[in-house]
């Protein structure tokens, strides 16, 4: 039963996570709107998310004998995701840190972290879309 919580919490990381660098760059297009704050909440709610996905994921991964061919893509899809609180997380330090003021150099730095993010969290869900999907982890398919 605890495996079946990683399924139902991660869409909220990926759409706040995703949500918060859309919005943080509509707040460089359309500044003075909110959307900085609208991006600061949602980057917050979004780390709060994976941090409970890793926790959820982990209890999931107990279920995965230990000799399945899933084993692999298990193992990336766990760096990945823990890689990916590491990176919104730093996101979250800087933006906290610079109160959303950055030099036209910082500015840049910072969107290429959102695109490292951004990259990183579409990675994790495809590749824990694949244990679901093509190795039948978490469902009632036995495991080859
Ligand atoms: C930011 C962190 C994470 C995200 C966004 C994420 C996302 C996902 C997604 C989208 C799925 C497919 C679910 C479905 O289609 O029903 C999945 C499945 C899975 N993930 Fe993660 N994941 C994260 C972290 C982890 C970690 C750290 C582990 C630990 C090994 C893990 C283990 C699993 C397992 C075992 C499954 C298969 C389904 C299940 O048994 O619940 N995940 N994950």
């Amino acid at each position: 039963m605890p495996e079946t919580i990683h399924p139902l919490v991660i869409h909220f990381p990926i759409a706040l996570l995703l949500s918060s660098v859309l919005l943080s760059w509509s707040n460089l297009i359309w500044p003075g709107k909110g959307l900085d704050k609208a991006a600061w909440y949602t980057l917050l709610l979004g780390l709060a998310g994976a941090a409970v996905s890793i926790i959820t994921g982990l209890i999931a991964a107990q279920a995965v004998p230990a000799n399945s061919p899933a084993l692999q893509t298990l193992t990336t899809h766990r760096l990945l995701g823990i890689v990916t609180f590491v990176i919104f997380g730093l996101q979250t330090i800087c933006v906290w840190r610079s109160k959303g003021e950055y030099s036209k150099g910082k500015r840049i730095l910072h969107i290429v972290i959102q695109l490292v993010g951004v990259s990183l969290i579409v990675a994790t869900g495809a590749l824990g879309g694949e244990l679901v999907y093509t190795f039948g982890v978490g469902t009632a398919v036995p495991l080859p």
